[in-house]
């Protein structure tokens, strides 16, 4: 029987999820809500917002939907896989309460602490002059993180003390993220390698995914403010590190979670810093990434339903998952301006053109159809990726395919991968 399926996001992740889904032959129809321009081409949108949780319920049992598959963080945070299972619908992602290891950094370390699992060290603050005051005596670079959910945005790397104060003017005194903001994180800058982890998990059995590596900042040479991610390329590490990685930081986690009866049952993605004295855990997401997921689901050759279902019912150590191992990367192309202000409704051309590339395939974010014509809806508007026999041909498959695409205040970052084709030349 073909399984109907609701994806809830609107980003490339969701986009790169209902591409993925599309080519399985166990899947009916897809929903998604909200959806955005390029996934109407393949799924139906739904007007229904990540977090309007009780009209998601309504709707999946109307539409006779058989699984959800959640994206975004902060609807995952507010319950809507506890709704869900309540009304006896099957859910592919943690709880509430196991997404508190992303959603509040003060939970996710005081969950390491207990676990004896590496990461900076911090102290939390919920007022302005003790937490400048600690800066002042630790002393810079130093990082300050919102304590809630930000977007990716709410993390501020100070290298002056002007910065940390500004820092903490626009997450405790703005309230820049809102309540996010009511305590903030203050922690070592770490140096070193970062890679992004992920894995599957149904509670007890975990599978890993290939490591990338994300670029955060806005600007060439990792300079300017954090967004949610410009670019993916791979970032391989060796068997043994990744059997370490999965026995020091991620199994931990997911065994902590099984030992207080509160299973964590979909992604979890460590972001590390591999420094010279060993693997430090930067955070905890309860989700997939966004851009990874627009590089894994072309590099994933098992049908991701298969997966889905698998964890949802415990079954994980049943399956092998297999992924294809052809360079591949991802490019994000933005407005300009993001991630603060920046225009939208701007008509998108070239994505066809693009697309004629061997290799490359074109998710949408912030795109949205305006009477038959494609324009831009956001920050993060296109991803564009690509695989090609290497990683340098790969990267300059999505090059050539970015330029052939416009749009009024198009931004992308020039120098994605330029790390890692350095250190493997
Ligand atoms: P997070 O959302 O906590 O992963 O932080 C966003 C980005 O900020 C990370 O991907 C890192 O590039 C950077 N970052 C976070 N924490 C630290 C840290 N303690 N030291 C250095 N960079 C950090
Ligand atoms: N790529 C960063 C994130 O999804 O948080």
């Amino acid at each position: 029987m073909k399984r109907n399926i609701l994806v809830v996001g609107n980003g490339g992740r969701e986009h790169a999820i209902v591409w993925k889904l599309s080519q399985s032959s166990k899947v009916g129809k897809i929903f998604v809500a909200l959806g955005n321009g390029g996934i109407s081409e393949l799924a139906t949108n739904v007007l229904i917002g990540a977090n309007k949780i009780n009209s998601l319920v309504d709707f999946a049992i109307k539409s006779e939907i058989d699984i959800t598959i959640v994206g975004p963080d902060n609807s995952l945070a507010n319950g809507i896989v506890d709704a869900f299972q309540e009304n006896g619908l099957k859910i592919f992602g943690p709880s509430e309460y196991a997404t508190q290891i992303e959603s509040s950094k003060s939970f996710a370390k005081k969950m390491m602490i207990g676990e004896n699992i590496s990461t900076a060290q911090f102290e939390i603050f919920s007022d302005y002059q003790e937490a400048l005051d600690y800066i002042i005596e630790q002393g810079l670079p130093i990082v300050i993180k919102a304590n809630g959910l930000a977007l990716g945005k709410g993390v501020y790397i100070c290298k002056t003390i002007k910065e940390a104060e500004t820092a903490l003017k626009e997450i405790m005194l703005d309230q820049k993220y809102g309540d996010a903001g009511n305590e903030v994180v203050v922690e070592e800058y770490l140096e070193g390698q970062e890679v992004s982890i992920h894995a599957f998990s149904d509670g007890i059995t975990t599978r890993l995914f290939p490591t990338t590596q994300d670029h955060k900042p806005i600007f060439v040479d990792n300079q300017g403010p954090n967004t949610g991610g410009m670019g993916i390329v791979p970032m391989p590490l060796s068997f043994e590190m990744m059997t370490e990685i999965e026995r020091v930081v991620v199994n931990p986690i997911i065994n902590a979670f099984q030992k207080k009866g509160k299973p964590f049952i979909g992604v979890l993605y460590p972001g590390l810093m591999i420094t010279s004295k060993g693997i430090k855990v930067l955070e905890y997401n309860a989700r997939l990434g966004d851009p990874e997921t627009q590089y894994y689901m072309r590099l994933l050759k098992t049908d991701l339903i298969d997966i889905v279902e698998a964890c949802i019912e415990g079954r994980l150590s049943e399956i092998e998952i297999e992924w294809d191992i052809t360079p591949c990367v991802c490019v994000i192309v933005s407005s300009d301006g993001y991630p603060d202000k920046y225009k939208t409704g701007f008509p998108i051309y070239g994505i066809d053109e693009a697309e004629k590339i061997s290799g490359v395939v074109i998710f949408h974010a912030g795109t949205s159809y305006e009477n038959g014509e494609l324009q831009t809806s956001g920050g993060r508007v296109l991803g564009v990726t690509a695989i090609g026999e290497t990683i340098e041909i790969a990267l300059n498959k999505a090059y050539e395919a970015i330029d052939l695409i416009k749009f009024n205040g198009m931004y992308y970052r020039e120098d994605i991968g330029f790390q890692i084709i350095k250190r493997e030349s």
